[in-house]
């Protein structure tokens, strides 16, 4: 009966903290490989959290993807965080404007009525550009708001694929899969221990941002990913998951 499943879920939220040592597990009830529109749904459970926890001054810090981009469409508020700033972790990639992390930011800002800033500047660049572009005014200006980041809100990629969505030659992906990447967040690819096994050029939050900030939230949907997360937690025990209850279990099994 439901009060069986509602305790069975918050069973499993606790077992998968404890394994992770991090500070919260959420939880939606199914399977995301079985019914991939459950994204919706953690997407929520993702976005009514954040809302629980956002003080008007805070910086917050998003990235970009399929799930962010549930995540910022699912987000309902009536208050207004007028004194909020809302700016991408990473500069821009690939082509897919949608999921681009300023579009995301554009409509997380919108929905609640704060500032934002946008970062226009490819992720990755050659080291000279890097160097010019962000003197800019306006893109130091964002990098700056992004180093004083309170809440990081980031979906979790798998390395390879993450690599190819962000149309690295075909070397630069062997050699991360290669040297051991199995995840990757905000630019960083990381292995199963979480330590940083490529640098690539981009620009964005540092890790060492990441490892401080007040709040960081990870959300990610599917069973093939419970292994990229598992890694991420290794970096950084301040943080609260969100994910399908199939993802979790997977998570116990790893
Ligand atoms: O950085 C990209 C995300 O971490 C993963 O993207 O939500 O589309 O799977 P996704």
């Amino acid at each position: 009966d439901m009060m069986n499943d509602i305790m069975g879920l918050s069973t499993l939220q606790e077992k998968v903290r404890e394994k992770l040592g991090i500070k919260k597990v959420l939880l939606v009830p199914g399977s995301y490989d079985s019914n991939p529109s459950l994204i919706k749904d953690v997407a929520k459970c993702g976005a009514e959290y954040f809302l629980s926890i956002l003080k008007d001054e805070d910086v917050v810090s998003i990235t970009g993807g399929s799930t962010m981009f549930e995540f910022s469409n699912t987000i309902k508020t009536d208050k207004k965080y007028e004194n909020v700033t809302v700016v991408p972790a990473r500069g821009s990639m690939g082509k897919d404007v949608e999921i681009q992390s300023n579009n995301v930011v554009a409509t997380t800002s919108k929905k609640l009525n704060s500032h934002y800033k946008l970062l226009h500047i490819p992720d990755e660049l050659g080291e000279e550009s890097m160097k010019t572009l962000t003197q800019e005014p306006q893109i130091k200006n964002t990098l700056d708001m992004i180093a004083k980041t309170d809440i990081l809100v980031f979906g979790i990629g798998i390395a390879g694929e993450m690599a190819i969505r962000r149309k690295l030659p075909i070397e630069k992906v062997e050699e991360i899969v290669e040297k051991g990447a199995i995840g990757e967040a905000f630019g960083h690819y990381f292995n199963e221990k979480g330590e940083i096994v490529c640098k690539l050029n981009t620009v964005g939050i540092h890790l060492e941002t990441f490892k401080n900030v007040r709040e960081s939230i990870a959300i990610f949907a599917g069973t093939r990913k419970a292994d990229a997360l598992i890694a991420m937690t290794n970096i950084n025990k301040n943080m609260v998951l969100i994910t399908d209850e199939e993802s979790a279990n997977r998570i116990l099994e790893l």
